[in-house]
């Protein structure tokens, strides 16, 4: 592997402990100002010194990270599809590597619909990004989307992964499920999990907990990390877990404690973002 490529995947998975914590903030590039996301800026600020890469669009990028920030960049590339339109899995590459590169891009992040519809167009895109990629030094992440037909159990995801790395991709996301060591066994990148829907706390430490326990190197979360109340407290805690090998009970105690010192939280009604259910779901 080549010493750029190398350096930059060191800056999402750490050297050290082989793991990742990366804040997952892209939501709005097909689901519009989710919530507690609906001021990018906001949410982001508070949370980047715990984050080892935040991933998001160059849009957010521009408007809403601040240039002298040294957190790694893990940049989405892939949409044109809203949460109304006709089908999510139809997704082009929507930033060329020119700006991201521009853009001091850490990494390129592109979704896969396996088993939808425009499964084919997805899988081609992975597959020209890598080439991208490879040709600049600069690792490719493939995000496994579930279209809502989809069972989201190691079959599929395992599936799903295998095709990801077998196409190049230098990491996958994907999601946790019951037997998830045979989605990990399967896939011979590293692979991190999404969070989800929101979820109680307790048991979004112990699901980042289980995952890495069954063979993730880490986590890209979103939801649970900035729609807690006490969004400072949630990174620290999914922190302990991924780096200090917290489990769930001593992850939970740290959240706890944090949340009395975060000044983050949002107390306000949550908004509700209303999905039209014609496109593919989003979980
Ligand atoms: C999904 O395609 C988005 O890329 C999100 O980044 C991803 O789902 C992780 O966010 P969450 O933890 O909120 O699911």
């Amino acid at each position: 592997m080549d010493w750029g490529m190398k350096n930059r995947l060191s800056r999402i998975i750490r050297p050290d402990d082989g793991r990742c914590l990366m804040l997952a903030v892209d939501h709005g590039y097909f689901l519009g100002p989710t919530e507690r996301l609906e001021v990018p800026r906001k949410t982001i600020a508070p949370l980047l010194p715990y984050a080892d890469s935040l991933m998001l669009t160059r849009g957010v990028l521009r408007t809403s990270v601040p240039a002298e920030s040294h957190v790694p960049i893990v940049l989405r590339v892939s949409g044109a599809t809203s949460i109304i339109g006709e089908d999510l899995s139809k997704e082009t590459i929507t930033t060329s590597v020119e700006d991201a590169i521009k853009l001091n891009a850490s990494c390129l992040a592109l979704s896969i619909f396996v088993g939808s519809k425009y499964e084919h167009q997805t899988l081609a895109n992975l597959a020209k990004l890598v080439d991208e990629g490879e040709k600049y030094g600069i690792p490719v992440l493939a995000v496994t989307a579930v279209g809502k037909e989809m069972a989201r159990d190691a079959r599929y995801l395992g599936l799903s992964c295998r095709i990801a790395a077998e196409l190049g991709a230098h990491i996958v996301k994907t999601y946790y499920c019951d037997n998830f060591e045979e989605v990990a066994d399967g896939c011979p990148v590293p692979l991190i999990i999404a969070g989800g829907k929101k979820l109680p706390e307790a048991e979004a430490l112990k699901l980042s907990h289980d995952a890495i326990h069954h063979g993730a190197v880490g986590v890209d979360m979103g939801r649970n990390i900035w729609q807690s109340d006490w969004p400072v407290a949630m990174i620290k805690a999914v922190g302990a877990i991924v780096h200090r090998g917290a489990d769930p009970k001593e992850g939970y105690g740290i959240f706890l404690k944090e949340k009395e010192k975060d000044k983050s939280g949002q107390k306000s009604p949550q908004k509700v973002v209303k999905t039209v259910g014609r496109s593919a779901s989003f979980d």
